[in-house]
């Protein structure tokens, strides 16, 4: 339980600590500082690179998630409120981000390659409000954790 647990949270931070991190910092600094043609090729690369560790973190969390519930908690009829409100928050934020992946950002990798950069612009302008949605789910999600109290 204690490796699951610790693989589970670090999961979570990795992914929801990134996503702060891209919104908050690197989001209004490279807006500031780069021209459209800049900017979007930085973010394809971000992306690139960040969307790696969200599948693997969303693989540990599901997996971790999972294993807990059903091998310390005898599965979800005894698992508290705190679990089943982070198992629904957490698929939704999954779908959340398979939708990120498969549609906008497949777009955005093509378009910026074909130099199309105000098509590329409308497509990073919707990854960046699904982002800030799935944000504030995960740190809801994080809240919902530690009330074990529910
Ligand atoms: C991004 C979404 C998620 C975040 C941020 C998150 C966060 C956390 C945190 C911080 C804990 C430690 C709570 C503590 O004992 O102090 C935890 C525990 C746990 N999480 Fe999640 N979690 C997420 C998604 C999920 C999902 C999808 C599942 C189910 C598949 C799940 C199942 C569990 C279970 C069973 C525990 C152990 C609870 C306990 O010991 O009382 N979590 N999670």
């Amino acid at each position: 339980m204690f490796i699951a647990k610790s693989l589970h949270i670090l999961a979570a931070v990795i992914w929801v600590g990134g996503m702060f991190f891209a919104y908050m910092a690197l989001r209004p600094a490279a807006a500031k500082l780069l021209e459209p043609p800049q900017r979007l090729a930085l973010w394809d690369g971000v992306f690139t690179k960040f969307f790696f560790w969200v599948w693997i973190s969303i693989a540990t969390i599901l997996l971790s998630g999972y294993y807990m519930i059903f091998s310390h908690f005898g599965g979800f009829a005894g698992s508290g409120m705190h679990i089943h409100l982070m198992h629904g928050m957490g698929l939704v934020m999954v779908m959340i981000f398979m939708h990120v992946y498969f549609a906008p950002y497949k777009h955005l990798k093509r378009l910026v390659a074909e130099g199309n950069f105000p098509e590329a612009g409308k497509k990073l302008n919707t990854i960046r409000q699904l982002v800030a949605i799935n944000t504030a789910i995960g740190i809801l999600t994080f809240i919902a954790a530690e009330s074990i109290l529910l």
